[in-house]
């Protein structure tokens, strides 16, 4: 088993050219002495920025990736290889993590590598960054179920989750890497089975965490 997590549509990529010249960006531009292309859209420093933005709810916390990220990375499931996490962006790219790789557990470590990767798209040999779609990266995964977790999913319980997942071989899961909002229609049309664990909102790293834990007991059974 493999277990490919997909942190879909994250709120994660650069501050967009249209953003580029409002004062918020700019201050930050200049205080970090970076130019706005190369910078890390974050709603706590850019909101004033965001105000009239397409989507913004749903954009702009590369804090919360990171968080959703490390829930993963630092788990016993994802050290023995049997998961391998790819962050989908809100535009389209594409963060491949090459298995048992551990990210940076400080912010300004993470944000100036994801910066570097998400601008120069030039791959390291423990992260590849591509341009490509949620319809196109399932392409190329190839995965055998494809389960989207949610709210609106139709509730089951993760060790029901689990026991469907623990018998394929490339399966794929789906967390959203954002703090509001929902699926896209595109999104929810690649998906076998849209699935929610809890009757309540919970965050991406939680629900990852718990995903993790979940198969990793059933895994050492
Ligand atoms: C903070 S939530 C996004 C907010 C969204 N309004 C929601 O309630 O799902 C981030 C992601 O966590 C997952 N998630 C949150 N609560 C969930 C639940 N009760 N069941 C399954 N997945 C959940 C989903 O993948 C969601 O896209």
């Amino acid at each position: 088993l493999k277990l490919n997590i997909i942190i879909a549509e994250s709120a994660l990529e650069l501050i967009p050219d249209e953003l580029g010249s409002l004062p918020a960006v700019v201050n930050d531009s200049k205080r970090r002495s970076v130019e706005p292309a190369r910078i890390l859209l974050d709603r706590s420093i850019h909101h004033a920025a965001m105000r009239r933005l397409k989507d913004r709810f749903k954009r702009g916390r590369p804090d919360l990736v990171h968080i959703t990220l490390l829930s993963i990375t630092s788990t016993p499931l994802y050290l023995n290889g049997f998961v391998k996490v790819y962050i989908h962006t809100y535009d389209d790219m594409v963060l491949e993590i090459k298995e048992t790789t551990r990210p940076p557990k400080n912010y300004f470590r993470f944000r100036s590598l994801i910066e570097k990767l998400l601008f120069e798209k030039v791959n390291n040999d423990l992260i590849k960054v591509y341009i490509a779609s949620l319809s196109e990266l399932l392409e190329m995964i190839r995965p055998d179920l494809i389960i989207g977790l949610s709210m609106q999913g139709e509730y089951e319980n993760l060790e029901n989750l689990v026991k469907k997942i623990i018998t394929k071989k490339n399966p794929a899961i789906l967390i959203g890497g954002f703090a509001h909002g929902h699926f896209l229609p595109n999104t929810l049309k690649v998906l076998d089975e849209l699935i929610g664990i809890d009757e309540m909102p919970l965050d991406a790293h939680v629900v990852a965490a718990r995903l993790v834990y979940e198969l990793e007991r059933r895994i050492r059974k």
